[in-house]
Parts: C-alpha cells; sequence; structure tokens
C-alpha cells in the first residue's frame, strides 16, 4: 500500500508536471508536515496516519484565519465553485501584499465561467477598484462598445486582469498606474489557474503590459499584434487596450483592432457580416 506521503509527492509532482507553480497548505496539512519532520528529525520511524490528513484534493483556505501565500486550485466542483475557491484565496494573497506596492481592495475576474473567449486587462483602475469588477470605467465601456460591434455581450465572455489589486502610487486619487513586472508575476498563479478552469477557446490580451505579463513579450503592441501567440496552448491574440483607442482616438488603431476582433471572430466560427469585414475601412 502506498504511503500518504508517497501519495502526497505523486499529487504534487502531478500538479508540477500540469504548470502548477503553487499548493495552498491548509492549518491541518502544515501541521501534518511539522509533525513530520519533528520525526524525522528525532529519528523516530515516520507514522502512516501522520499525513493522513493531507487530501489528495486540494483544500480552500478559510478566509478569516488563513494568509496564503501558495496556491492550489480547486480540482473538483463546478467552474463557478473553482472560480469562488481561487477568488477567497486571492482576497488575502501574500505575495502580493508582501510587494507593499499595491493596494488592499482585491478586484477578481467577471464573466461566464463556461466563456469560449476571455480577456486579459492589465490591473484595476480607480474605478474598477470602487465597483470591485475589471473593465467597468472609460476603458470598459470601449471594452463593451467591441464587444457589442462582434455581436457578444459583456455576459458571454470572461474578464479578467494580470494583477488583482489596483497598483498604488503617492498621494493617489483616482491616477492609475501600469502594474510591474513583480507585481504582475506575484498574480500570475490566478490568471494561469482561470485559464485552466474556463478553458477558453482564445484569450485577447489587452495591451503591452497584459502582453509582458501573460506570454512574456517585450516590445509595442504593433509588434505584437496581428497573429497568434501561445500561452501553454491556448491561442493569444494580443491588441491594443481600449484605453489607447480613447487616447489616440485615430481610425489606424480602430481597425487595426477591428482586425485582431475579426481574427478571434473567425477563430471562434461566429458569424461576420460584409458591414463588419467593412468596419473602420476607408470610404
Ligand atoms: N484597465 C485594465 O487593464 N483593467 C481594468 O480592469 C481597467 C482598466
Amino acid at each position: 500500500m502506498s504511503r500518504p506521503v508517497d501519495l502526497l509527492l505523486d499529487f504534487l509532482h502531478a500538479e508540477q508536471a500540469r504548470g502548477v507553480t503553487h499548493a495552498h497548505l491548509d492549518e491541518g496539512a502544515r501541521e501534518g508536515l511539522r509533525e513530520l519532520f519533528l520525526r524525522a528529525r528525532s529519528g523516530k520511524k515516520t507514522a502512516e496516519p501522520v499525513l493522513a490528513e493531507i487530501s489528495a484534493e486540494p483544500v480552500a483556505p478559510d478566509p478569516v484565519s488563513e494568509k496564503p501565500s501558495v496556491l492550489v486550485p480547486l480540482t473538483t466542483g463546478s467552474r463557478t465553485e473553482q472560480l469562488d475557491a481561487l477568488r477567497r484565496q486571492a482576497e488575502d494573497w501574500q505575495p502580493a501584499k508582501d510587494l507593499g506596492t499595491l493596494r488592499e481592495t482585491m478586484v477578481f475576474s467577471t464573466g461566464n465561467p463556461e466563456a469560449r473567449v476571455m480577456l486579459v486587462g492589465e490591473a484595476p483602475g480607480y474605478q474598477e477598484e470602487k465597483e470591485r469588477e475589471p473593465f467597468v470605467g472609460p476603458a470598459g465601456q470601449k471594452l463593451n462598445d467591441i464587444l457589442k460591434a462582434m455581436g457578444i455581450s459583456r455576459d458571454e465572455v470572461y474578464i479578467s486582469n494580470i494583477v488583482k489589486f489596483r497598483p498604488a502610487t503617492p498621494n493617489q486619487t483616482t491616477n492609475n498606474r501600469k502594474p510591474t513586472r513583480g507585481e504582475m508575476e506575484s498574480c500570475m498563479p490566478f490568471v494561469r489557474a482561470e485559464i485552466g478552469i474556463v478553458q477558453p477557446e482564445c484569450i485577447i490580451a489587452l495591451g503591452g503590459t497584459a502582453a509582458e505579463g501573460l506570454l512574456n513579450l517585450e516590445g509595442t503592441v504593433t509588434g505584437m499584434r496581428g497573429k497568434w501567440h501561445s500561452f501553454e496552448g491556448t491561442p493569444v491574440r494580443v491588441t491594443y487596450h481600449p484605453s489607447y483607442l480613447l487616447q489616440s482616438g485615430g481610425n489606424n488603431a480602430k481597425r487595426l483592432l477591428w482586425e485582431d476582433m475579426l481574427s478571434v471572430m473567425e477563430k471562434l466560427a461566429l458569424p461576420i457580416s460584409d458591414r463588419q469585414r467593412g468596419f473602420f475601412l476607408p470610404k
């Protein structure tokens, strides 16, 4: 019969093989490991029941008593339940808190857990923090317009950000800043887990910062857009951030973004009318 410790190691190796980099340990699991360690140090033979309490199924943390710094997504339950478990862990996510550069309020993703397409932005801003929902400010309005033009409603897609907390600035009021590489790395385990749960057919990375966080790309959006990339096997289209359209207002960026959206519609085999094909083309 396999020892519990071997089962645990098998489980962790399997998780690692599928790209999981963090493991959540609840207090019972920590206690078991502590006891195992003390027994090993004292030279006593390991008692079998020591790790019996460590479930092969990942355990959602108790949001009150836990300060998680390791993450294991639930692998059972509905997608909604799995995303809820992630959300609870994100609330008090120690690697992000430890940076000391992000604000307190966690803004998790929103949308359809069964979505065929997932949109990924960089980080919440003032309005998103206030409403605790991604893309609800001016950039969000623009995003809704883009989705509408594609014939998709906001409820059909899954909307996420690489960073789950608003990046802080000195004397901050309504001003926002881009997240740093370290801030993005601290929250990437959540994005990876969300993609694993939702399993979208494709991802749209909104802006260069999201592309950097998700794909490790550097450079301009102009250089990254117009082709398919891959995040661990899921096709990713990089395009301009909706706020860039608000700033530039230029038809050229609008058309280029629209060409990326047409590619996404083709990938999803969505119907495309002649009118849609002609959006933003010079008359
Ligand atoms: N910009 C982003 O990248 N994400 C948001 O949620 C809002 C603005």
